[in-house]
């Protein structure tokens, strides 16, 4: 079924596809890999808090934390518990430097499906958890489900789609993510007041693996996978079949020309980083990733619900916070959905980057002048204002970097260097949010209001870097990309020979 036909971006090459039920569909379910990053996002938090969990795992700090008394700035925190639950970013760096391997040798759908299998196997394991080494085993399990998944995902997406509408398909990924953190708070809300609640909340991410293992057996592998492993018959085929039309010789070709460069590069990390003209992507891939994380997003969503307990009381307001922050970061999505391939990337990031940087000094602002250490705000007017503002910081980053974070690197880099250049994206990703999850929270008891204006200052930096070295990618085809962007672009087109 054929629900779109596609024009291309000026200046490239037309080929001819229509936006078939088949790509949407091989889409949809790949970015369920988003939902199972998501749910341990938005599950971990509220698991490590609650007082069951931390009597069976860490006694020690369950006694500490009734000991301190939490003021407005710090929330109560312990490295050795962060660290537990950083355990799983330190996990995926290593396994999705093992996938950009595994990709490109057994191609993407296996690599997918193994991120499932680990992902389940992992929650399971955390669900009948009866000691530290249980849990923490099956913490590295799910650490290698994202890491085979991140590193997949968006990759297949990009290879899938045609690429006029490659970037509203590739946003899914971000928009399950969403959903994953926005389910997971509920269910931890749910299991919150159960005995051996922990045990429900951890199992849960048994779901998202699960719907990921069963839907993997119906995706097609990218035409550019099965190229690229000598299987051009069945790349053919599959290249009819999802384009939804017989004429595919030219975008055939186009990826055969890509194989055959590809296939003569026998160490890719090697290339990465040796082959000058290698440079703009990577450093561009890479940027995107250590900015994301630098918008702030996760001190954000993390400190939200503190900050709100200071408008209701208890449990109330922390789960208010909690559906207003990450509904708003659902939603706000969408309109990344259909805006990235129509007003494009850089116009997306420049704007995401203004809205955040205008919401991030205005509560600094208002909190430097109004939140004292501890004790409530008083009255109603301010924490009114500064929920606005947190909404409208979280839906300038649902709409910009979160989403394009992942997008961008998986669409510029050639095929021979694709996994470990994207590799790259993907372990900066887990390190920044490794640092940000086990130092950041601590920085934000110590320098308060003032972390606000340092996020505010990154996303000024953010904005100039998206302005001056960042290509617009929207609409080109992938193999395009060197010639069509990066070779025309001002401060890169010195990289290349002629
Ligand atoms: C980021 C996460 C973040 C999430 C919020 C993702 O793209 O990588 O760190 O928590 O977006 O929606």
């Amino acid at each position: 079924m054929a629900v779109g036909s596609m024009n291309v971006e000026e200046g490239t090459k037309a080929f001819p596809a229509k936006l078939t039920f088949q790509v949407f569909l091989c889409c949809v379910i790949a970015a369920v890999g988003g939902l199972m990053f998501g749910y341990d996002i938005g599950i971990s938090g509220g698991v490590t808090s609650m007082d069951t969990f931390l009597l069976d795992f860490f006694p020690h700090v369950y006694e500490k934390k009734h000991r301190v008394h939490e003021n407005n700035y710090c929330k109560f925190d312990d490295q050795l518990l962060q660290l537990f639950t950083s355990s799983l970013y330190l996990a995926g760096i290593f396994a999705s430097f093992i996938a950009s391997y595994v990709s490109r040798a057994f191609g993407r759908k296996p690599t997918i499906i193994s991120a499932s299998i680990f992902f389940f196997v992992g929650a399971i394991l955390n669900l009948s958890a009866q000691n530290l080494g249980m849990l923490i085993g099956g913490r590295i399990l799910l650490g290698f489900g994202i890491g085979f998944g991140n590193q997949t995902v968006p990759l297949f997406i990009s290879e899938i789609a045609p690429a006029r509408f490659r970037g509203g398909l590739n946003v899914m990924f971000q928009f399950l993510i969403t959903i994953g953190i926005l389910g997971a708070s509920y269910v931890n809300y749910l299991t919150s007041t159960l005995k051996n609640g922990w045990r429900y909340s951890l199992g849960g991410a048994a779901v998202p693996a699960l719907i990921l293992l069963i839907g993997s057996f119906f995706i097609h592998e990218t035409p550019a996978s099965l190229i690229e492993r000598g299987k051009d018959e069945k790349g053919k085929q599959v290249l009819r079949k999802i384009r939804g039309v017989e004429d595919i010789e030219l975008e055939f070709n186009e990826i055969k020309y890509a194989t055959e460069v590809s296939t003569k590069v026998k160490s890719p990390f090697k290339e990465l980083f040796t082959n000058r003209e290698n440079r703009p992507p990577l450093v561009c891939g890479t940027l995107l990733q250590f900015f994301q994380q630098f918008t702030g997003i996760n001190v954000v969503m993390f400190y939200a619900p503190v900050l709100f307990q200071t408008m209701g009381s208890g449990n109330n307001a922390s789960l208010i916070s909690t559906v207003v922050t990450n509904g708003v970061n659902a939603i706000a999505t969408i309109i990344s959905l259909v805006m990235v391939d129509l007003a494009g990337r850089k116009c997306l990031l420049v704007e995401g980057a203004i809205q955040m940087t205008v919401t991030q000094m205005t509560i600094g602002g208002i909190l430097l002048a109004h939140l004292k250490l501890v004790g409530p705000i008083t009255g109603h007017a301010v924490p009114l204002i500064v929920l606005v503002l947190i909404c409208i910081y979280v839906s300038g980053f649902a709409w910009s970097w979160g989403p394009l974070g992942w997008l961008v690197p998986s669409e510029i880099y050639p095929l021979e260097v694709r996994n470990a250049g994207y590799f790259c994206a993907v372990g900066m990703n887990m390190v920044c949010t490794f640092i940000i999850g086990q130092f950041f929270l601590s920085a934000l008891c110590r320098f308060r209001s003032f972390l606000f204006f340092f996020f505010g200052v990154m996303n000024i930096i953010m904005g100039l870097f998206v302005v001056f070295y960042l290509p617009e990618t929207k609409g080109v085809p992938v193999e395009e990309m060197a010639e069509k962007r990066w070779k025309t672009h001002s401060r890169w087109k010195k990289y290349f020979k002629d």
